[in-house]
């Protein structure tokens, strides 16, 4: 396999992952890449690796443009196995190179592999030079995990950022003006709030380390190669990482007799009256990475549950367990949900919507039903729900 040109001495030498559906949880109906990108001076770099399984096509595509006993520096950027899976092999198929990283990289590389891996230990603000070039390197840690740093290049206005501004998406192109707009935003977004959401703070301070620098490219270790969309990308990342929202509902929901459905249309229709945009997401039918990307810049979040066996669906709870890990903030909560005889599951909802710091609707009465709701039952909970949207 084949090295792809970047800029004149800069080369994409990742692979390319067609099946993945699934990424720690997260539906990757699109597939995914693990990017690496090679580097040509006087000495040669490699910037990452990438997930186990695919050493054969990171080592080929490395070799399409040098010998791998030629190879000077591994950069490792950031750890997590879909970047350092392959680490083991390619160390050891460059017997030359030095490993550069950061301390948090080195003590994680022997966690996972149980192995002393000697390294360039290096921190924000220091420098790598290769000749003609000199890299510049800043943590950037939780963006996304401990370890996790950036790599600049100032000569090529060239970005490593690893896991910041990346999508998965399964491509044989590499660019991002190769791809509509649309479907590359939509990609960032679901990335975005699967991956880093819970980050907000440690983005913005990524975001100001890296405002002064000249970039026209940015490399990130997922998806397209950014260059005409970057003003794009730095825009959505300010707004993401502050959890500014917009006006815009998501109804999510489980239902066991249809019950809780009727209800979730009646507070879906208190979002079509006021004339906010507004999504109607069945758990049965929506996977809650999915859910999570029309939440990352929605306001209003309802979340509806029959009660089972003193609690919610475990669908509900499901999707309350991830969505409170990812964090959002700055959004109002509506709970409800139809019941036999105990009804725990809409005060369990409203609960969990608290423990996020949520405003929230509590106005169990109208909005937790003993089974079939009237028309004027739904009528309510749809009046309800205009009056606080107000
Ligand atoms: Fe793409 Fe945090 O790994």
């Amino acid at each position: 396999m084949k090295a792809v040109k970047v800029k004149e001495n800069i080369y994409w030498v990742g692979a390319v992952d067609w099946d993945v559906r699934n990424f720690h949880g997260y539906l990757t109906q699109r597939g995914a890449t693990y990017n690496a990108y090679l580097v040509i001076d006087d000495k040669i770099t490699l910037i990452d690796t990438v997930k186990a399984g695919f050493e054969d096509e990171i080592l080929s595509r490395v070799e399409s443009v040098v010998p791998l006993d030629k190879v000077d520096y591994i950069i490792v950027n950031h750890i997590e196995k879909d970047h350092s899976g392959a680490f083991p092999k390619v160390r050891e198929a460059c017997p030359n190179a030095t490993v550069v990283c950061d301390a948090k990289a080195q003590e994680g590389l022997k966690a996972h592999y149980h192995k002393d891996y000697e390294a360039q230990l290096v921190k924000s603000g220091d420098t790598l030079k290769t000749g003609k070039y000199e890299f510049t390197f800043v943590q950037t840690p939780m963006v996304h995990w401990p370890d996790s740093m950036v790599t600049y290049l100032a000569a090529e206005k060239t970005l490593f950022p690893n896991d910041a501004f990346g999508q998965h998406f399964a491509s044989s192109k590499r660019f991002d003006k190769e791809v509509p707009k649309d479907l590359l935003m939509y990609e960032a977004s679901k990335y975005y709030a699967n991956i880093v959401l819970p980050f907000g703070k440690q983005v913005q301070k990524a975001l100001q380390a890296l405002g002064g620098l000249e970039i026209d490219t940015i490399c990130p270790s997922h998806g397209f190669i950014l260059q005409d969309r970057i003003p794009d990308f730095l825009d959505a990342y300010q707004r993401w990482s502050t959890n500014t929202t917009k006006e815009k509902a998501v109804v999510v929901y489980d239902s066991m007799w249809h019950a809780t459905e009727k209800m979730a249309k009646a507070v879906y229709t208190a979002f079509e009256n006021k004339g906010i945009e507004v999504k109607a997401m069945s758990l049965k039918e929506n996977h809650i990475s999915d859910i999570m990307a029309e939440v990352l810049e929605a306001k209003y979040i309802a979340v509806g549950s029959p009660t089972l066996n003193s609690g919610m669906m475990p669908s509900v709870a499901s999707f309350l367990c991830y969505m409170k890990g990812l964090n959002p903030q700055n959004r109002v909560g509506i709970p409800f949900g139809s019941y036999g005889w105990s009804g725990q599951s809409p005060n369990l909802i409203k609960e969990t919507m608290e423990a996020m710091k949520w405003e929230v609707l509590d106005q169990m009465d109208t909005m937790r039903l003993v089974y079939e709701p009237t028309k004027e039952q739904l009528n309510a909970i749809t009046e309800t729900v205009e009056n606080f949207v107000k």
